[in-house]
C-alpha cells in the first residue's frame, strides 16, 4: 500500500461560509471509520465546519449544535452510513464518555466528528484527523489539520487534492 506524506495542512478561512465550504470538501472524501477530532475555543467554528462536513458527506438533515444533546446522528440514503456529530464539552471522565456510547461511535464502521475532542483524548483511536481552529480576527480563523496515522494521512491527502483549483484553496493551504 502506498503511503501519503501529507501530515499537516494549514488553512486560513476568511468567513463562516468559507469554513463551511472547506468542511464540505473534506466531507466528500470521508470513508467509514474516519474519526475527525475538532479542537478550538468557544465560537471558533467547530460546528460551522461540521455543518460543511456533514453536507459534503451527504447528510439529509442540517447540522445544529449538539451541546445539549451531546450526540446527533445523521444518516445518508445511498449506503445507510452514519455520521455521529459528538460534543464532548461536558465530558469530564471516561464514565461520561461511556454513558454516551463514545466507544461504539469511534471504533465502528461509521464516521465520527467530535467537538472538544481533547476532553476524550485518551480514549481516541491512534489514527485520527485533528482539526484545530483558532481565532485570527472577527471573521478569520486558522484551521490546522494534523493526521495521526496512515488512514488520516490518506484522508488529508485526498482532501487537499480536492481543494486544488477551488476557491477554498490551495492558496491559503500549506502542506508540511
Ligand atoms: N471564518 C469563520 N469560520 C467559522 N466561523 C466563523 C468565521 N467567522 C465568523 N464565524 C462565526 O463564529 C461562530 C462560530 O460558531 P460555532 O458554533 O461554529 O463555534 P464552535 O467552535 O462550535 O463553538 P462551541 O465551542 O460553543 O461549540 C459563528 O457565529 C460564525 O458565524
Ligand atoms: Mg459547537
Amino acid at each position: 500500500m502506498s503511503s501519503s506524506a501529507t501530515t499537516t495542512v494549514d488553512f486560513i478561512s476568511h468567513s463562516v461560509e468559507q469554513t463551511i465550504q472547506v468542511g464540505a470538501l473534506l466531507g466528500e472524501v470521508l470513508q467509514g471509520g474516519d474519526v475527525l477530532c475538532l479542537s478550538g475555543d468557544l465560537g471558533a467554528g467547530k460546528t460551522a465546519l461540521t455543518r460543511g462536513i456533514a453536507a459534503g458527506w451527504g447528510a439529509r438533515e442540517p447540522v445544529t449544535s449538539p451541546t445539549f444533546t451531546l450526540v446527533h446522528e445523521h444518516t445518508r440514503a445511498p449506503d445507510g452510513q452514519m455520521l455521529y456529530h459528538i460534543d464532548c464539552y461536558r465530558i469530564e471522565s471516561p464514565a461520561d464518555a461511556w454513558s454516551i456510547g463514545l466507544e461504539d461511535m469511534i471504533y465502528g464502521e461509521h464516521v465520527a466528528v467530535i467537538e472538544w475532542a481533547e476532553n476524550v483524548r485518551d480514549l481516541l483511536p491512534p489514527d485520527c484527523l485533528w482539526i484545530t481552529l483558532s481565532f485570527l480576527g472577527d471573521s478569520e480563523r486558522r484551521l490546522s489539520f494534523r493526521a495521526t496515522g496512515e488512514r488520516a494521512r490518506a484522508l488529508l491527502h485526498a482532501f487537499r487534492e480536492r481543494t486544488v483549483g477551488r476557491q477554498a484553496g490551495p492558496g491559503a493551504t500549506k502542506e508540511r
